[in-house]
């Protein structure tokens, strides 16, 4: 059900890879919310993924972007504040990579070429986007500007890896650009931890279905969905947020206030039911 809570708002949504991506949930839910909005990826992902078939179908504005160049970003807004006749009011940042995870390099053996990589892609690019529309002077006051995080950021969480850092890193530039945006321009910067979410990225952490089953068991309220994600988003873009910012907000069903559950606590029982050594 649509309540219209963004008519008349436009924004650029960063990292709608495919279907199952986060970004894909939230620029749709934008669009039934009234919203328009422009989408961007790299020029590699709109090759590989179905995002050109979503912006030929609603009719969208799809700009290559590589987030970690100031050079592409520049290019994006600029052209971005020409399609909507004037400037914006909402952002997502929904991006993350980490060659050590792909390439399986454990955080104790980490290529530091990568960390760079890993840091430049899913942490300092947010840094990049939001002094280059800072820059440029291209959003409306009230404007609400939001990132996905993990609670890795806090956790130490196994085989995280150095997408941890990025996290802590993500949430940090969130805060303290968050001061200096509020302050000048009355835009709010927040950071939405989602609980682990079945993705393209998210495959890519070894035992992932064991993570989202774990994650599952420990929270009161289940883990939260993408379309969930994009629902709570909507609500940071909106009017009814106005003076939440600076926040690391969890969407994760409780999972981040819990020690141990009664239903994963069942489930870790059973492993020592067939244990001979207990
Ligand atoms: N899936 C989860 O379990 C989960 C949980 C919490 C937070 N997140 C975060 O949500 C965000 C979106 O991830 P997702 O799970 O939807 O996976 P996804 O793979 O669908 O999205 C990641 C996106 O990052 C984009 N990207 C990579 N390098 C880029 C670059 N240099 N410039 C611009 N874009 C680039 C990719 O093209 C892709 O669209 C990420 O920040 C991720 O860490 C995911």
């Amino acid at each position: 059900m649509a309540y219209n809570l963004l008519k008349g708002k436009k924004g650029i949504i960063f990292g709608a890879l495919n279907d199952m991506s986060l970004a894909w949930k939230i620029a749709e839910k934008c669009i039934e919310e009234g919203a328009e909005i422009v989408l961007t990826n790299t020029p590699l992902s709109i090759r590989m993924g179905g995002v050109q078939e979503f912006a030929a179908k609603h009719n969208i504005p799809l700009i290559p972007a590589d987030a970690t160049s100031v050079e592409d970003l520049t290019n994006l807004v600029n052209q971005s504040v020409e399609h909507f006749g004037g400037k914006f009011d909402f952002i997502l940042h929904s991006i993350g990579m980490s060659l050590n995870v792909r390439k399986k390099k454990p955080y104790d053996d980490l290529d530091y070429d990568f960390l760079q990589k890993t840091l430049d892609i899913s942490a300092i690019s947010f840094h990049k986007v939001l002094q280059t529309t800072k820059k440029l002077d291209a959003m409306n006051e009230w404007g609400s500007i939001v990132a996905l995080s993990y609670v890795a950021a806090q956790r130490t969480m196994y085989e995280y890896n150095d997408m941890a850092d990025a996290k802590a890193v993500l949430e940090s530039i969130a805060r303290s650009f968050g001061y200096i945006y509020g302050r000048e321009r009355k835009i709010r910067i927040n950071t939405i931890s989602q609980s682990p979410t079945l993705t393209t990225a998210g495959n890519g952490i070894k035992g992932f279905d064991s993570l989202v089953d774990f994650a599952d068991r420990m929270s009161p309220l289940g883990n939260a969905t993408a379309d969930e994600c994009a629902d709570y988003c909507i609500t940071l873009f909106s009017d009814l947020t106005r003076k939440v910012t600076m926040q690391n907000l969890f969407h994760d069903g409780g999972f981040s206030s819990m020690g141990m559950s009664c239903r994963a606590m069942h489930q870790y029982n059973k492993s020592f039911e067939n244990d001979d050594n207990k």
